[in-house]
């Protein structure tokens, strides 16, 4: 079960290799549907064509969550699979898993125990909720494997590292050779911040909003953005679209495309965003972050010197731009590019034993 940016990205790790080893039907729920927030990944990262859309986006999480379960109850009823596997931590995880286990059909979450603590974020509930309704947890990091067994979740735990930066690391030279867009925008490497926002936490509320498009106006030289259609449904909501629109030093975007995406982060001199996947690709990259949270649930990335919550305080963003690149390449993480590999691994052996 897919639906959204990062899950798309997911996919591309583990769907090519599944279908070596096993039948693979695709349900796109639909959560994300713009064709920048989805189509571009099937083709740029070569993820196979949904075998079924349900067109099930928008609306509040509860809404949306709710409507997502009733369409795949019926598509599990019909498909009747071996098992469902859903990844991450949006609305899109938490209807598969529920309405899977709900069917008595196993559920494979891949980037289980994943943690916060903040149940403030619908993130971290979607996660806490759909570990303790699967049969097999994929996770990505050691912590990850410490919060489910803290927690006592009752499926089987594998450390398997983390997809994404399967992709991150096979389509880095990819996204080198075919995207323009340092050329498009007129960046230089190493001349610009790129930045991404989206998290409810920091655009739903007008104040925070306030905050956020402060703190870009005030970050030394040119903030790349590329803005989410959250983010931007928010900024013309609240009137300060056009505050953004006329500050000088921020430029804004559409969406990219993962391969551009890639190649603008990999070249900033810093990355400031609220996203998870954005947090462990700049780490990968070897490109300073700056998150803007007080959290994270990557967190080897901080401990490791690459990143820096400074939530939404400009003084702390403007602190951590100016703190001296860490020293030495960084410590190799999440699985070294073969974490799908391990996923279907797990995988095989856990159908072969039933
Ligand atoms: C969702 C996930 C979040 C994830 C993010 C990835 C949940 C609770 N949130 O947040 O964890 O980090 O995706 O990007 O599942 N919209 C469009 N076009 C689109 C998609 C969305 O216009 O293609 C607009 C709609 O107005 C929609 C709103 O954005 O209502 C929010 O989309 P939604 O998927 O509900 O939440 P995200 O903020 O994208
Ligand atoms: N991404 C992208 N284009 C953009 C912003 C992000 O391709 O303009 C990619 C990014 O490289 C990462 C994924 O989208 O692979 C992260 O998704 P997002 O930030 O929406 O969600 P999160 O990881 O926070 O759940």
């Amino acid at each position: 079960m897919i639906g959204n940016r990062p899950q798309f990205v997911k996919a591309a790790a583990v769907s090519r290799l599944l279908r070596e080893r096993h039948d693979e039907l695709i349900v796109h729920t639909g959560q994300h549907y713009d064709d920048e927030m989805s189509r571009v990944f099937f083709d740029e990262l070569g993820v196979p064509a949904p075998d079924r859309e349900l067109h099930a986006g928008g609306g509040s999480n509860t809404e949306q969550t709710a409507r997502i379960l009733g369409l795949l109850e019926r598509e599990i009823a019909d498909a009747r699979p071996d098992m469902v596997l859903v990844y991450g931590d949006t609305n899109t995880t938490l209807a598969g898993a529920l309405a899977a286990a709900q069917a008595r059909v196993a559920v494979g979450h891949v980037e289980a125990g994943m943690r916060s603590f903040d149940r403030a974020m619908p993130e971290e509930l979607n996660r806490v909720l759909t570990d303790h309704a699967s049969d097999l947890l994929l996770c990505s990091t050691e912590a990850a494997m410490e919060n489910l067994a803290a927690e006592r979740a009752a499926g089987e735990a594998h450390l398997v590292g983390d997809v994404m930066a399967d992709v991150s690391l096979a389509f880095r030279p990819v996204a080198e050779q075919r995207s323009d867009v340092l050329d498009r925008l007129g960046l230089s490497d190493g001349g610009y911040l790129a930045a991404t926002a989206h998290r409810a936490g920091n655009v739903d509320d007008p104040e925070r909003l306030e905050r956020l498009v402060a703190l870009l106006e005030a970050v030394p030289g040119t903030v790349v953005l590329p803005l989410h259609p959250r983010t931007a449904a928010r900024l013309e909501q609240a009137r300060l679209r056009e505050r953004l629109d006329a500050a000088p030093n921020v430029v804004l975007t559409a969406p990219l495309g993962y391969l551009d995406f890639t190649k603008l982060a990999a070249h900033a001199r810093a990355v400031l965003t609220d996203s998870g996947g954005v947090q462990k690709e700049a780490f990968l990259l070897g490109v300073p972050c700056v998150t803007l949270r007080d959290s994270t649930e990557w967190v080897e990335t901080v401990e490791a010197g690459w990143n820096v919550l400074v939530d939404l305080d400009r003084d702390a963003a403007l602190a951590a731009l100016d703190r001296p690149r860490p020293s030495g390449e960084p410590p190799e993480l999440y699985g070294g590019g073969h974490a799908a590999e391990r996923v279907c691994d797990v995988l095989d052996a856990y159908t072969a034993r039933r």
